[in-house]
């Protein structure tokens, strides 16, 4: 068995695939998860589960005591935009307060190495490549005033600490079985598979953003997590450097499904302030960690359709 690590959120979205990759690769795995996503626990036999609260820092602090980790994964969040916006204190209670007693936690414990799933929303909107030691930050919603919020006590933990960090800023991650209202679930939540044409409501489908499949992100958060010791604050674009609108999407599920598929602009779903690009660069990331980005925006969405609807999709 290789080292200890711990990964809060690990019932997730992306949780769940990391924790899998760490098992699979004989990593003992700790998760921490309160499973208000609604997704199940992973149960492997190298697989440790607690159901906790990251708000619960006595709760936290002895899983952590008795298990004293290599590194920490922190993907515990509030993460549903919408949601952060109208229930505001319990996102910021959540994303702030749950990651302030980690980290104190992680002091207390001498934990050293962390790896924080940050976003490429905390970027300035205005800026045509996001660049991770050049494009200044800006965050315009609660979601990415959290996340910015959470950089920053990063940052003042790894001046009290000496650890070793790496802040991953996730772009838009896809796959199956995402329990967030995204972009994906959402239009195909729309499409009757059994029907020859559909006509899905979307709101703004001009905006362009930066899709990477969550088997490629977990991928980069595990060679984060296992990485040798790096002293220091260590800041990566997790994404595709590739960029589609979500009209671009929509003909592409169009084609791979083989349907005819019209967009209704629906004012209710139009959100005010939305950016129109959000693309990053991934050299840092791929070229530190000897990696690659294995699907493209075609595979990732096969994969998805194949697990949806549970049959082949031609080409
Ligand atoms: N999915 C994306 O496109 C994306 C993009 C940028 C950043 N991120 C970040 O990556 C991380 C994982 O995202 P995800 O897509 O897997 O979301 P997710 O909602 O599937 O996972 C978050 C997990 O945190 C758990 N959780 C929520 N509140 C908790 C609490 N108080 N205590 C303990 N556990 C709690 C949930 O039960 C869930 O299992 C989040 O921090 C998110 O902000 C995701």
């Amino acid at each position: 068995m290789k080292h200890t690590i711990l990964v809060t959120g690990g019932a997730g979205f992306i949780g769940s695939r990391l924790v899998k990759k760490l098992s699979d690769n004989d990593y003992q795995v700790i998760v921490i998860d309160n499973l208000t996503s609604n997704l199940p626990f992973v149960q492997l036999p190298n697989v440790i589960n607690c159901n906790v609260d990251v708000r619960d820092f006595a709760a936290l602090d002895e899983i952590i005591n008795e298990y004293t980790p290599y590194c920490i994964v922190h993907l515990a969040a509030i993460h549903h935009v919408p949601t952060c916006e109208i229930e505001r204190n319990y996102a910021l209670e959540v994303n702030i307060i749950g990651t302030e007693n980690l980290l104190l936690s992680m002091e207390k414990n001498k934990v050293k190495k962390l790896v924080f799933a940050s976003t490429g929303a905390v970027y300035s909107p205005d800026y045509p490549i996001l660049n991770e030691d050049e494009t200044p930050v800006d965050p315009f919603d609660n979601y990415s005033l959290s996340k910015f919020t959470n950089e920053k006590q990063i940052r003042f933990f790894t001046q009290r600490t000496a650890a070793d960090v790496c802040i991953a800023r996730l772009f838009n991650t896809i796959g199956a079985n995402d329990p967030n209202g995204h972009l994906i679930p959402d239009i195909l939540r729309q499409i009757d598979p059994e029907e020859e044409t559909s006509t899905i409501r979307l709101g703004n489908i001009h905006s362009r953003r930066d899709y990477i499949h969550v088997d490629d992100t977990a991928n980069l958060l595990m060679l984060m997590a296992t990485s040798k010791n790096n002293t220091g604050l260590h800041t990566y674009n997790v994404c595709s450097s590739s960029e589609y609108s979500v009209e671009d999407i929509v003909h592409k599920i169009s084609v791979l499904l083989r349907k005819p598929i019209t967009i209704e602009i629906d004012p209710e779903r139009v959100r005010k302030y939305d950016r129109i690009s959000q693309k990053g660069n991934n050299q840092k990331a791929l070229t530190e960690f000897d990696t690659k980005i294995f699907f493209t925006i075609e595979d990732a969405l096969k994969d998805i359709l194949n697990k949806m609807y549970d049959f082949q999709v031609w080409l």
